[in-house]
């Protein structure tokens, strides 16, 4: 049952010619908008009981439109092909020809006082909040498996570094749960996008808000938003929520992308730090002995769009007049491909995090050169009463005589010490070593085994609450 109109366009009735061939195709965007689908009927389900509360809909037709509704998401879900062979402008008016398909003239009913405007918004903001919810998922894996190492590895002395350069050794422990205490700072971000795109707008029209008195806390209620917009012009203005979703996105991919350069260096034959893990890497096409961190690599890569998706909407939004604009329809492409990606990014670097290993011994070695305790040298003769520069100072003599004698300063002798100093006692050279450095560091926050122990305890009931 087709029923007559002028033409198939939502918006064909004031016009004569019909669109250039290729502009058509170009401000088309059902090809990309078909995956709003189950959030347009969402949305058509809570309007048409809407328009039953103001008496436009009767009880049969609300009835009718709902079982309409509920088999063309039904098909939308199982027939591909049925919307692949769509000539549908975008999703609105998919759902209304699959209405008139089904029900004549009651479909064309159901777009009484709301517009596409609204629609697209209130479609984007439920896929916004859904994608929230799969990357939070993503995001406590890769932070339970940090948890998981930084236990494993509480033992693990290694070479803490600033410039690259040796500085002071800490824990291994202490260095992943660095990265992890990042990654929870983005859970927050996710946070805030969530409730930033939790208010509902529709009933506000085009721009102008609805003539019909719609419950919209009923209609907001129904569709699980918690609140309603406040103003029915930003309503449609506004993408500020797809923007902090991005912005929690560029978050983790700049976690992300950090994370991998630190194991692409430690993978590199020069650290050595970790053993690949081969379901996580791939080899050369020439060199039969390379093992490549591709994983790592492509994260590092990737997270340069994510990125670049976040300055594309900002770009698209600076400027716009206030109200829908056409330019608004850019939205999505870039954040959908921006979420693909993420999600994939999260369960590629949770699953390569999980299967490294690292080798002790080497991050061990690193750790006790004896350099690296220069700096509790120092803190040697501070305690004694002596100004840190000046400590400083008597420290890198100490350091400039064991380079001249060519061995490790821990290897000086009581009275080549007391050559530069008197205040070196003999307890000097009982104290410095890796295991001492690590544990003199017991302050919150910092690399000793117990302080450790508490960042990690405390992560943990800080995830287990968010899981509840
Ligand atoms: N497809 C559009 C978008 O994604 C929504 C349609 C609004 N079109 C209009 N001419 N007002 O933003």
């Amino acid at each position: 049952m087709k029923p007559e109109r002028k033409n198939d366009r939502l918006w064909g009735g004031r016009f004569e010619k019909a669109p250039d061939e290729r502009f058509d195709a170009f401000q088309r965007s059902w090809t990309f908008d078909r995956r709003l689908l189950p959030y347009e009927i969402a949305v058509d389900r809570a309007w048409a009981k809407a328009l039953q509360g103001v008496g436009i809909f009767t009880e049969t037709e609300v009835r009718q439109t709902l079982v309409a509704l509920d088999k063309i998401a039904e098909r939308g879900r199982n027939d591909k092909a049925w919307l692949d062979s769509s000539t549908a402008e975008d999703v609105h008016q998919f759902v209304e020809n699959a209405l008139v398909e089904e029900l004549g003239p009651l479909g064309w009913k159901l777009h009484t006082g709301r517009s596409r405007n609204e629609l697209v918004a209130t479609d984007f903001r439920l896929f916004v909040i859904e994608a929230i919810a799969d990357i939070r998922k993503a995001l406590l894996a890769l932070l339970q498996t940090f948890l998981l190492q930084g236990k494993a590895n509480l033992k693990v002395p290694m070479a803490g570094m600033t410039h690259l350069q040796h500085a002071q050794p800490i824990l291994l422990s202490h260095f992943l749960m660095a990265h992890a205490e990042a990654f929870s700072r983005d859970l927050a971000r996710l946070q805030h996008a969530a409730a930033s795109a939790d208010a509902c707008p529709m009933g506000s029209g085009a721009l102008a808000g609805c003539s019909f008195a719609v419950d919209r806390n009923a209609l907001a209620r129904e569709l699980g938003f918690s609140r309603i917009t406040p103003n029915s012009l930003d309503a449609v203005s506004d993408r500020d929520f797809a923007l902090d979703y991005l912005f929690a996105l560029t978050g983790i991919a700049t976690h992300l992308s950090r994370l991998a350069e630190d194991f692409v260096l430690f993978a590199s034959q020069e650290f050595s730090y970790v053993v690949l893990p081969d379901e996580y890497s791939t080899g050369s096409s020439l060199m039969p002995q390379k093992k490549n961190p591709d994983s790592w690599e492509l994260l590092r890569g990737k997270s340069g769009r994510i990125t670049a998706a976040l300055f594309s909407l900002f770009t698209t939004m600076k400027g716009l007049p206030t109200s829908y604009q056409r330019d608004l329809q850019e939205d999505k492409e870039a954040l959908f491909a921006a979420h693909d990606q993420m999600e994939n990014m999260l369960w590629v670097a949770q699953g390569a995090l999980a299967a490294t290993k690292f080798r002790a011994e080497r991050l061990c070695a690193a750790a006790s050169n004896p350099a690296l305790f220069a700096t509790d040298a120092a803190d040697y003769l501070v305690l004694k009463g002596v100004p840190f520069r000046q400590a400083h100072d008597l420290v890198g003599k100490v350091l400039r005589e064991a380079e001249k004698q060519g061995k490790p300063w821990t290897q000086l002798t009581l009275a080549d010490l007391q050559k530069i100093s008197p205040l070196f006692e003999s307890d000097f050279l009982q104290n410095p070593s890796v295991e001492n450095a690590i544990a003199s560091k017991a302050i919150p926050g910092g690399t000793a085994e117990e302080s450790v122990r508490a960042a990690i305890a405390q992560l943990e009931l800080k995830l287990k609450q968010l899981e509840n």
